[in-house]
């Protein structure tokens, strides 16, 4: 059962797609956003406004007296922010799946990661009780504090250390972001026939629900795996004139073979 009341105080760094979707949830859960920091003036604003928090654009305005400090910037950009903010003994987290915690090692001597696994969109809301949050801290402080508020945005909380997550992130990328891609390939070749994208769409739901319940390997199926060799050579011929995909499938086919 979720608690609507928390007297933690946060600042969050970025005010991008992880920032605005996390803050929003925050707010909601009843944390207070404190202050959201961000290096253009008007993205700040914007999400501080949404937020009912203030906004900065310069680290050296960042308060000092908050609890947690929630870095949510592009993953290069959180070295830089590292090389200038110091929070002394605060609690400072980073919100990546592929950068290691010892990254904030300036910044504080208690730090960690909540790597919500999922894919954020600004426009999008998504179900967080429903979310994977893959928790690291260094000391015991930070994982009471961090566990305390992932416990209350949602039911999939795990302590994961930096080389494990590195690795969620790596497979994360394959399921989730290469497969996106795959959806917008399959966009482009409809449109050259004027057909609909929502054609695809019971497809693209039954595929994820069937490796949910059976498990990928078992879901497997198409031209590749049955060895259809006339269709698979048909399918090259038909994307002669798009070599990209041409490549990407004979490269993905030959993988589904291999596995
Ligand atoms: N998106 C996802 O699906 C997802 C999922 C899980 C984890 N993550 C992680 O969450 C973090 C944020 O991702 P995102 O998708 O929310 O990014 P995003 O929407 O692209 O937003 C990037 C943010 O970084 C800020 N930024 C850019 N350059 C900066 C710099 N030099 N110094 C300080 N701030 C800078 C931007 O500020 P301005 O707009 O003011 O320039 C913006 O607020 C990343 O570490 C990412 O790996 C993302």
């Amino acid at each position: 059962m979720k608690k609507s009341k928390s007297p933690l105080s946060i600042v969050l760094l970025g005010s991008g797609n992880v920032a605005t979707q996390l803050g929003i949830e925050l707010k909601q859960q009843g944390f207070h956003i404190a202050q959201v920091y961000s290096p253009s003036m008007r993205h700040a604003r914007n999400l501080a406004d949404t937020l009912n928090s203030s906004a900065v654009s310069s680290l050296t305005k960042v308060n000092k007296d908050s609890d947690l400090y929630i870095i949510a910037v592009k993953d290069d950009a959180i070295e830089v922010i590292a090389e200038k903010l110091r929070l002394g003994n605060k609690l400072v987290v980073h919100t990546s799946g592929s950068v290691g915690m010892d990254v904030l090692k300036s910044i504080s001597v208690n730090r960690g990661v909540l790597y919500p696994l999922q894919t954020f969109s600004k426009q999008r809301r998504p179900d967080w009780e429903q979310i994977p949050l893959c928790l690291e801290a260094n000391s015991p402080m930070g994982k009471e504090m961090l566990a305390g508020l992932a416990k209350k945005i949602s039911h999939e909380i795990a302590f994961i250390g930096s080389s494990q997550r590195k690795r969620l992130h790596l497979a994360a990328v394959f399921a989730g972001n290469f497969s996106n891609h795959m959806y917008a390939i399959a966009e482009n070749l409809l449109m050259k026939e004027k057909l609909p994208f929502r054609l695809l769409i019971p497809l693209i739901l039954e595929t994820a629900s069937k490796a949910a319940e059976i498990g990928p390997a078992k879901a497997q199926t198409g031209p590749a795996l049955r060895t259809d060799n006339k269709i698979l050579k048909k399918h090259a011929q038909m994307l002669a004139d798009e070599k990209e995909y041409q490549k990407l499938y004979a490269s993905i086919s030959k993988s589904i073979q291999n596995i």
